[in-house]
C-alpha cells in the first residue's frame, strides 16, 4: 500500500494528517507557509526527513507572491520566510539542512529545489533499507520506537525501510513496537504502518521493553534519528537513549539508521543539540482524554540524546557506518 505522506498537488503541499491516524486517512491541502508552520509544530505533518521536505515546500507556499525580479526583495522575502519555518520545531536538523538549501534558490528553481529534495529522500530510503535489511536474519525479532517509516519519510521510511526490504527479501521475522507516550507514534503510526504492509508487529507499553529484553525476546534494536553530532551522540524521540541503555545491559545490538541530511557535523557531541519542550497538555492528557490533574506540573521533553558509545552502528544511504564514530562518521558524511 502506497502511503503519500507528503506531495506537491495542484499548487499545495498534500499532507496525511497524521494526527487523525489510524482512526481516519486523511489528507490536509496547505496552501499558505502558515498552515505549513502549523502542521509541522502540530506534527500533523512529523519525522525528521518529512520536516525537511515539508519546510522546502513551506518556502515555495511562503514565496509565492514574491516576483522574482528585484533581487534584493527576493532575498529578503526569502530569509523572512526561512526564518519563519525554522521556528517550528529545533531539533530535527533535517528542517534546517533543506532550507539551507532553498535559501540559494532565485524565483524560477525554488519548486524544482524542494521536488528535488522530495525525490532524493525517495531515492536515499531505498538505499538505507539496502544495507540495512542485511542486518536482519531470518528468525530475529526487533524492537523500534516512535516512527521512523513511511510516515516520516517521502516513501520507505527509515528504521521501517530495513523491515519493509527485509520483508521484499522473504525474510520471516518479528518487530515490536513501542508505544511512544506521549503522542503515540508507535502505536498510533508504526503498528499502522507496519499492520497494513503486513510485517508481524506487535505493539507494547514503553515500559515493557526490559521485560522483552530480559526475557530474551529482543536480537535487534532499529530507531531513526533526528539529530546526529560529528561523535555519533544521537538525537530520537524521548525514550530512545532508555532503550539504548537496556540494550548495551542486555548485549543487544542498536542501531540508527538515518540520512547523511541528519548528521550535524558542526556540533562536536550531543551536548549542543536543542531539545524541543512541549507543552504539558500531551502528558496530562491521553489524546483527548484528561489522565492527571489539569495544573499538576509537567516536564515534556520531545527527544533525548543517546551517546555514541551505545550505538553499534550507523545505517545511512552511503553504507553503515562503524566505530570509531568520531574518524568515521566524517570520512564517510562529508
Ligand atoms: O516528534 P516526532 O514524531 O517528529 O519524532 C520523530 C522521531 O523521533 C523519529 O524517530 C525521527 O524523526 C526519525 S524519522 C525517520
Amino acid at each position: 500500500m502506497p502511503i503519500n505522506t507528503i506531495e506537491w498537488k495542484n499548487d499545495c503541499v498534500r499532507i496525511i494528517d497524521q494526527t487523525k491516524l489510524p482512526l481516519k486517512l486523511e489528507y490536509l491541502d496547505c496552501r499558505e507557509v502558515k498552515s505549513i508552520w502549523k502542521a509541522i509544530k502540530e506534527l500533523k505533518v512529523r519525522g525528521a526527513p518529512a520536516i525537511g521536505i515539508a519546510g522546502a515546500l513551506g518556502v515555495v507556499l511562503g514565496m509565492k507572491d514574491c516576483p522574482g525580479g528585484d533581487i534584493n526583495a527576493f532575498k529578503r522575502k526569502l530569509e523572512q520566510v526561512i526564518k519563519y519555518l525554522a521556528s517550528s520545531r529545533p531539533t530535527a536538523v533535517n528542517l534546517f539542512w533543506a532550507l539551507e538549501r532553498m535559501k540559494k534558490c532565485d524565483k524560477k528553481s525554488l519548486l524544482k529545489e524542494a521536488l528535488k529534495i522530495l525525490e532524493e529522500d525517495k531515492a536515499v530510503c531505498r538505499k538505507m533499507a539496502d544495507y540495512g535489511s542485511g542486518l536482519i536474519q531470518d528468525g530475529d525479532t526487533c524492537l523500534t520506537v516512535c516512527n521512523a517509516g513511511a510516515l516520516a519519510t517521502a516513501d520507505y521510511g527509515t528504521a521501517l525501510g530495513v523491515f519493509y526490504r527485509a520483508k521484499e527479501e522473504g525474510k520471516s521475522f518479528k518487530v515490536y513496537s513501542c508505544e511512544t507516550r506521549p503522542l503515540l507514534q508507535g502505536a498510533r503510526l508504526t503498528s499502522w504502518e507496519l499492520k497494513e504492509h503486513n510485517v508481524d508487529v506487535t505493539l507494547i507499553a514503553d515500559n515493557t521493553a526490559g521485560y522483552l529484553m530480559k526475557e530474551g525476546k529482543i536480537d535487534k534494536v532499529f530507531a531513526g534519528a533526528d539529530r546526529i553530532a560529528a561523535n555519533g551522540d544521537t538525537a530520537n524521540k524521548i525514550g530512545t537513549f532508555n532503550l539504548a541503555i537496556l540494550s548495551h545491559y542486555h548485549k543487544i545490538p542498536f542501531y540508527i539508521v538515518a540520512p547523511v541530511s541528519t548528521f550535524d557535523l558542526k556540533l562536536k557531541s550531543g551536548k549542543g543539540i536543542p531539545i524541543e519542550h512541549r507543552k504539558p497538555r500531551e502528558v496530562i492528557h491521553l489524546q483527548s482524554k484528561k489522565v492527571a490533574h489539569s495544573r499538576v506540573k509537567v516536564y515534556n521533553p520531545a527527544f533525548d540524546v543517546t551517546p555514541d558509545k551505545f550505538i553499534r552502528a550507523f545505517v545511512t544511504e552511503k553504507g553503515l557506518i562503524k566505530p570509531p564514530f568520531d574518524k568515521n562518521i566524517p570520512n564517510v558524511i562529508s
